[in-house]
């Protein structure tokens, strides 16, 4: 049963403004934001509209089959959640929330490495969900974290590659996000005149759970949010190169993919090291301005793949653009803000109607393009807008 506070979210742009209303000023900035001149976030909602649909008539669509088996497993539908660090300062336990609300549904999600919650916890609530990591730079943390990811059950690794340097996010510091948060006035403030998330996240975590620990699987145990010396081991990344990826599919059993591939011949070697799969993605225009969309790039990435799935994420919002992306190859279509936003008006339930409304998109969308599974899509079906 749909509640009547979802009810007014017809869509995954609606959540934005009540989150936005709803967040302090430095945490909506955090989720909403991307880097320097917003090339990038911007070239990834206007790449979707390059290309229109050329639907196929009179095709029997009573019978619509959105699922789909990758990596082994079936899903209900190929849009699945991406990965958002920090999800629980937006919303009480949330990404809980959205692990919980995805495996309930059936739908694919993947946990941030740099979550608030131990990893350990979100596998309990929800196994199968998928673990992405960012490497850390010394050898021996790169194993310890591999040995708690396959102690705690995880199935897939996602690494994500495309953050070598800390990005450029201006708009986090004129908004006054930080991590760690430096306790100020103005923080205070905004906490205070933002009641709702003050109570019913902040307030509510540190009476139930504690200060919010940045102890995110990265073997750190135990430092607060609030605390000096978050992410310093974790700084020092910028030597990593494809020699400790290839070591950690050595030590991985399970599937293992790459996220932030943009160009063929990095995906070529993704293949040759023997990755499960890859997600095109330029962070969703949060890490290099001016990288291209990876909607452009699709296609050769696809080509350079073979038979390794290729994913995509940056910019997905509708049903049409999960279809567009698989016209074009893509086996699967990962979304991020909306649901960090949909966690933050409504936790668990409000991720769930968030997958509810674009499931439901992409089954109307097939109908109305003529087609009754997703192995049906054809790249004709697309022409240049
Ligand atoms: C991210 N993203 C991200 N990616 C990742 O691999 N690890 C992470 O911890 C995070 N953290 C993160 C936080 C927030 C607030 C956002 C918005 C994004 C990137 C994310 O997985 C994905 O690539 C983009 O969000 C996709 O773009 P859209 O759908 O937000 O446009």
């Amino acid at each position: 049963m749909l509640s009547r506070s979802m009810k007014r979210f017809l869509s995954l742009h609606d959540f934005e403004k009540a989150a936005k209303e709803r967040l302090p000023v430095p945490l909506y900035a955090y989720v909403s934001g991307a880097v320097e001149d917003e090339q990038s976030i911007n070239a990834n909602r206007s790449a979707f509209r390059r290309y229109a649909f050329r639907p196929d008539v009179l095709v029997d669509v009573s019978r619509i089959d959105t699922s789909m088996t990758l990596l082994g497993k079936r899903y209900v539908s190929p849009a699945g959640i991406a990965p958002m660090g920090l999800s629980s300062m937006t919303s009480y336990r949330g990404d809980v929330a959205m692990a919980v609300a995805a495996r309930k549904a059936g739908a694919l999600c993947i946990m941030s490495g740099s979550s608030l919650i131990r990893l350990e916890e979100v596998m309990d609530a929800a196994p199968g969900t998928w673990f992405q990591a960012y490497l850390p730079g010394r050898q021996d943390q790169i194993d310890a974290l591999i040995a708690r990811v396959a102690a705690a059950g995880v199935e897939t690794l996602v690494l994500t590659v495309d953050t070598p340097v800390a990005a450029n996010r201006e708009n986090n510091i004129r908004a006054g996000f930080s991590t760690p948060l430096r306790p100020s006035l103005s923080l205070a403030w905004q906490g205070v005149s933002h009641p709702r998330w003050l109570f019913g996240t902040f307030i509510k975590t540190l009476l139930r759970h504690g200060m919010p620990h940045f102890e995110n699987n990265y073997a750190t145990r135990g430092a607060p949010i609030m605390s000096s010396n978050v992410l310093r081991d974790f700084s020092d990344r910028g030597h990593l190169n494809w020699t400790h990826a290839a070591d950690v599919r050595r030590q991985w059993k399970g599937p293992m993919v790459i996220k932030g591939i943009l160009n063929p011949a990095d995906a070529r070697r993704a293949r040759e090291m023997g990755a499960d799969a890859v997600i095109v993605s330029n962070h969703g225009g949060r890490q290099l301005d001016g990288s291209v969309a990876p909607l452009l790039v699709l296609p050769e990435i696809v080509e350079a793949a073979g038979s390794m799935p290729v994913m995509i994420d940056s910019g997905v919002r509708r049903g049409t653009d999960v279809l567009k992306a698989l016209a074009l190859g893509a086996k699967a279509a990962w979304i991020g803000r909306p649901f960090n936003y949909a966690a933050t008006v409504g936790g668990e339930a409000g991720v769930s109607h968030a997958l509810k409304l674009i499931h439901d998109e992409i089954r109307r969308d097939m109908g109305l393009l003529g087609v009754t599974s997703l192995e049906a899509i054809r790249r004709d079906h697309l022409a240049d807008a």
